[in-house]
């Protein structure tokens, strides 16, 4: 099915200058849950998953000073609250990396070295606008219809200086040609932001962008290697980490890596332009293939609003866990909104998924099925095949449906990104478990004394959670985990309810 022998898939560097909040962790879960589905098909030495943190900047620098250390200090600290997150809501990533790292700055060096040398790379002066929470530069007529950053319409400060270019405008058609090429249609997804790039570039004639700052402005990032007076713009700096984690260059300045081109890079909306206009054309000028497919998925907003440090409105992710599950925190967010659409983030959101989808439909049948194995036969799982048992309509449709999972687990999944919908196939398949209990009344199997019937009931519905555990694995780790020590090979080990319903007390009116 997976023509490609392995997968390279990447999350946005986070900035060091607060601690992640959920908008953070959904991007770093989703592409945790894609790397796992793609070990088991690949096997794990063909996926690699690289997350990590984008330090050197004036937003960073700003953010030291404030609190009183050394941009590298501060950097040090609030890496390891990112690492300490990741663990706790069990990502597993291969490589993580930091910018101010060596193995990255001696890249950066040589990559510049190398766009310098073939011409791509020039001085002269720049003047214009520049918002330091964007870290973006901005021309007269972007800023000039709202007074402020088009982006996140904060103020914006005028610049007047020496700086170095790279040509972003001469390769303007080739992104174009590139984008619009059939063979790329999902090098931008969702189709949306591919459109709304191709708009972009339509109305606007790229500028050359300015990839540096005098260092008596700004002295933490990355010298540039052919005038170390400058240190490099560090949207130029971070990019680069999705090759410098992965290849170098050889002494002919070819680039060489097992894992590139990446295979997914994810990234929120908000980084569309860099991640889908800059990046390719560096790479292109580099002599680099372009990643393959570069997704940008919506905003989880609180009341209307982005989530982010800036507007006040942050919710730590840790508290989530601490509430509801690692599992749970999860399943919420990749099953409660599309992605690529943007979600409106809230408690009783989660409560009522939880209710529903794992109290009631998931939880529910684990424990009813548990239950019967240990009330009918003491807790030794019937030894039959069910492919080889007639059942009933409802029985057979069940028995379809466990051997299509898979297949409809993996096409919205792995091809189209549609976390949610793949999560809808396995729920759909618990709801037919469920319904077929309440149909069947296995109860009454037992009072009639229907012993075959029963133990194929059984058995059916053991197979059902089985492939669910599977198929759910990607998504909740914990929770596959914990249904297959329940469900073992021969005989069951009964453990809490795994989700047991929160009771929401409503206030006093
Ligand atoms: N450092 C740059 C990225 C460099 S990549 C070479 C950056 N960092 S960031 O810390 O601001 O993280 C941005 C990413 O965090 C977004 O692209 C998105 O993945 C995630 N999110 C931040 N806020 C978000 C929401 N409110 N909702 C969903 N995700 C968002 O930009």
């Amino acid at each position: 099915m997976n023509m490609s022998k392995k997968f390279y898939i990447t999350t946005p560097l986070y900035y060091v200058n607060a601690s992640a909040h959920i908008g953070h962790s959904y991007t770093t879960i989703a592409a945790d849950t894609l790397a796992r589905y793609q070990r088991r098909l690949l096997g794990e030495e063909n996926v690699w998953l690289l997350t990590g943190t984008d330090e050197h900047g004036q937003k960073i620098q700003k953010a030291a000073e404030e609190a009183g250390l050394k941009p590298l200090e501060f950097a040090n600290k609030v890496v390891l609250t990112f690492k300490d997150l990741w663990k706790d809501l069990n990502i597993s990533y291969n490589d993580f990396i930091r910018t101010t790292e060596e193995r990255h700055t001696a890249f950066v060096k040589k990559a510049l070295e190398i766009l310098y040398k073939r011409g791509d790379i020039y001085e002269s002066k720049y003047e214009g606008w520049y918002c330091t929470p964007c870290e973006s530069f901005w021309t007269e007529p972007q800023v000039a219809q709202g007074g402020a950053c088009p982006d996140c319409k904060r103020p914006v400060e005028k610049i007047s200086e020496t700086s170095y270019f790279f040509k972003l405008e001469k390769y303007q058609d080739w992104l174009v040609n590139h984008i619009k090429d059939p063979v790329n249609v999902k090098f931008i997804l969702p189709s949306t932001r591919k459109n709304e790039v191709l708009k972009f570039l339509e109305i606007n004639k790229l500028t050359d962008l300015c990839i540096s700052r005098p260092k008596e402005r700004l002295n933490w990032g990355i010298p540039l290697p052919f005038n170390p007076n400058h240190v490099t713009y560090v949207w130029f700096d971070a990019l680069l980490n999705y090759i410098s984690a992965v290849g170098a260059f050889n002494s002919e300045d070819r680039y060489i890596s097992k894992w590139w081109p990446a295979d997914l890079h994810l990234i929120g909306k908000d980084i569309l332009r860099q991640h889908a206009i800059y990046w390719p054309i560096m790479l292109h000028a580099l002599g680099i293939e372009p990643p393959k497919t570069i997704f940008a998925h919506g905003w989880w907003m609180i009341n209307d609003d982005k989530m982010s440090k800036s507007r006040g409105n942050v919710i730590n992710p840790i508290d989530m866990v601490n509430k509801f599950g690692i599992d749970v925190y999860r399943y919420f967010l990749l099953r409660d909104v599309p992605f690529g659409l943007d979600g409106s983030f809230s408690e009783e959101a989660i409560i009522k998924r939880f209710n529903s989808d794992l109290a009631n439909d998931l939880g529910n049948l684990l424990y009813r099925t548990l239950t019967m194995v240990e009330k009918y036969y003491q807790g030794s799982i019937p030894q039959i095949e069910i492919n080889k048992i007639k059942f009933d309509a409802a029985g057979e449709a069940i028995k379809k449906a466990i051997s299509a999972l898979g297949d409809q687990v993996y096409i919205p999944l792995a091809v189209n990104f549609e976390f949610s919908l793949s999560l809808e196939k396995i729920w759909e398949l618990i709801n037919m478990a469920n319904k077929y209990v309440e149909e069947t009344k296995p109860w009454n199997l037992a009072k009639e004394n229907k012993t075959d019937e029963l133990k194929s009931f059984i058995r059916l519905l053991v197979d059902v959670i089985r492939e669910v555990a599977e198929a759910i694995l990607p998504f909740m780790p914990n929770t596959a985990a914990s249904i297959k020590e329940q469900i073992g090979q021969d005989t069951i080990n009964k453990g809490k309810p795994l989700f047991p319903r929160i009771e929401v007390k409503i206030p006093n009116s």
